[in-house]
């Protein structure tokens, strides 16, 4: 079902770095990377690197991103930052409904379905991060949990809004703690994302990548990317290391059909 599809690697940088940190990594990155052609990988920076992200990786294998989008498209929002910005500055990628920011500051389902609209709206790819927490888990509602959170887009926007878009499984619990989720876990999770996706099964949503986040390293990566119904991976911590990223971004290559 997907498997002429390439897989895809991003790294979510989160509130991490530096202008020098990201001038050794990003030309580092480039260099590292710069034989991979076979597989997509996107490096999401907080905003004031994508200058740096564009200027570095322009012309390369590598696409760059965001880690967030303001829902509106200009006017009297002191801090946020639209899709015409980062228009301007060639991003790629942009990560919406992250659970460290539906936490931290409070994002219902509805605004992260009008963020991943403004995203498609100026032609980039969302990486829409789904997932449970470990209550939910333990009480068996996984299902209903991101069914919830992938349905909140529907019913705004209608299935079609998820062609050449990414879905992230990230269960909560497995966020920065090293407790990835097992091979079982991820496959039944994925499988049943892009089931619930497909429900027209004459009608397949084209391009659709589902990937896995949640303490990826490159031990596990190996296992997690050869699941059929992985089609890549969201790395915070470990894509922080660039032996390690390129390391993760290698597992990946080995995949790819
Ligand atoms: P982690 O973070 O790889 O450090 O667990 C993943 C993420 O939050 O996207």
């Amino acid at each position: 079902m997907n498997k002429s599809i390439k897989k895809v690697v991003i790294a979510n940088l989160k509130m991490n770095g530096s202008l020098s940190f990201y001038d050794d990594y990003l030309k580092g990155l480039k260099n590292g990377l710069h034989d991979i052609d076979n597989i997509d990988v996107g490096l999401c920076v907080p905003y004031p690197y994508l200058a740096q992200a564009q200027s570095i990786l322009n012309g390369s294998n590598i696409s760059w991103g965001s880690q967030n989008i303001a829902k509106f498209e200009n006017g009297p929002y002191t801090g946020e930052v639209s899709a015409t910005m980062l228009n301007d500055f060639g991003v790629q990628y942009v990560i919406v409904g992250h659970s460290e920011r539906a936490t931290a500051y409070c994002e219902s389902n509805e605004n992260i379905a009008d963020k991943f609209n403004a995203i498609k709206k100026y032609n980039m790819t969302p990486v829409l991060c789904v997932g449970e927490n470990l209550i939910e888990r333990e009480a068996g509602i996984m299902e209903k949990v991101v069914a919830s959170q992938i349905e909140a887009i529907i019913k705004c926007y209608g299935v079609e809004i998820f062609s050449d878009s990414i879905i992230a499984y990230e269960p909560i619990w497995a966020i920065g703690t090293d407790m990835a989720a097992s091979p079982e876990q991820t496959n039944h999770m994925c499988s049943y994302i892009r089931k619930l996706i497909n429900q027209d099964e004459l009608n397949e949503v084209k391009n659709l990548k589902i990937v896995y986040g949640g303490s990826l390293n490159s031990e596990n990566a190996v296992q997690l990317f050869g699941l059929k119904s992985v089609d890549g991976g969201l790395i915070g911590r470990a894509a922080i290391n660039i032996e390690e990223f390129i390391k993760i971004c290698q597992s990946a290559q080995t995949f790819e059909t």
